[in-house]
């Protein structure tokens, strides 16, 4: 077996951020920093942490910032008299190899990892959310998870419990534990109403996918908020292979979707010099 299997990362970023307007009018939510590193980049440190070079993002016209980030830019570089602040974005460029992808509609998460196809190709590859910032401070979330992958060879969504009351905000899990921790999924759905969870796992923005994933969001029907839905197509996946699984991951996120989160994720980062 080769030493790394996941070589690339996909990370959807083509949203609007209708949460944090009027800034996300003109500036990418993913742009927005926590402290004085955009949101994204800490999701490419992740990435970077787990082995991984190539990262695609996903991105929708009027996002060109992203894009630009991700450029070396010398002739700024040059006006500035002490440039040591951008050591690390242009240690991250000129380790890693970006390529971008435009949605042209939003169709949701499924749709968006599906519009990332061509950049990704044949091989098993990661996802990351930005919105869902994870702090683990002795191995990374994703780092984590292609461990996981190189041991069971099969999708892996990390997971976490939420508050009964709030399972209606993410996808849901359910399954047998097969070691402290690691759950084989038998069950999940997108948003559900509280009353009809079944459970309080919730999928967190950190998938491992198996490239057959593509094909069966291809045959995907929109789901909940008439979306396609990156949660039934692995639902499908289980079906068809019984092998995908649930993971508890170490660690803290914070979740940047929301102002409230946003604050937390920043106080937390300030306060612990993680930037
Ligand atoms: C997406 C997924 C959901 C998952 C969540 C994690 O929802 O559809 O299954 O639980 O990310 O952050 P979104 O937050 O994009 O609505």
């Amino acid at each position: 077996m080769p030493d790394v299997l996941i070589k690339k990362c996909l990370f959807p970023a083509a949203g609007y951020g209708t949460r944090f307007l009027p800034a996300t009018k003109s500036i990418p939510k993913e742009m927005i920093p926590v402290v004085n590193n955009p949101l994204i980049q800490y999701g490419v440190e992740e990435a970077m942490a787990a082995g991984i070079d190539s990262m695609a993002i996903i991105t929708s016209a009027g996002k060109e910032a992203l894009k630009n980030y991700f450029e070396l830019n010398e002739k700024f570089e040059q006006q500035l008299a002490d440039g040591k602040q951008l050591d690390q974005i242009r240690h991250i460029i000129e380790t890693c190899n970006f390529s971008f992808a435009i949605q042209e509609e939003m169709k949701g998460l499924g749709h968006a990892i599906l519009t990332g196809a061509q950049l990704i190709g044949d091989d098993p590859f990661a996802v990351i959310l930005p919105d869902d910032l994870c702090y683990a401070p002795e191995q990374g979330v994703l780092s984590q998870m292609v461990d996981l992958y190189m041991k069971h060879q099969c999708s892996i969504v990390a997971i976490e419990e939420v508050p009964q009351e709030e399972t209606n905000r993410y996808g849901i899990i359910a399954g047998d534990e097969i070691e402290p921790g690691l759950i084989r999924i038998t069950d999940m759905v997108e948003k559900p109403d509280p009353a009809q969870a079944p459970s309080n796992l919730a999928i967190i923005g950190r998938y491992i996918l198996t490239p057959d994933i593509f094909d069966i969001i291809r045959d995907t029907p929109p789901g909940r908020n008439d979306e396609i839905q990156i949660t039934d197509a692995l639902l499908t996946q289980v079906k068809q292979s019984g092998g995908v699984l649930g993971y508890k991951f170490n660690g803290r996120r914070f979740d940047c979707g929301t102002p409230p989160g946003f604050l937390e994720a920043s106080n937390f980062y300030f306060e612990n010099q993680l930037y």
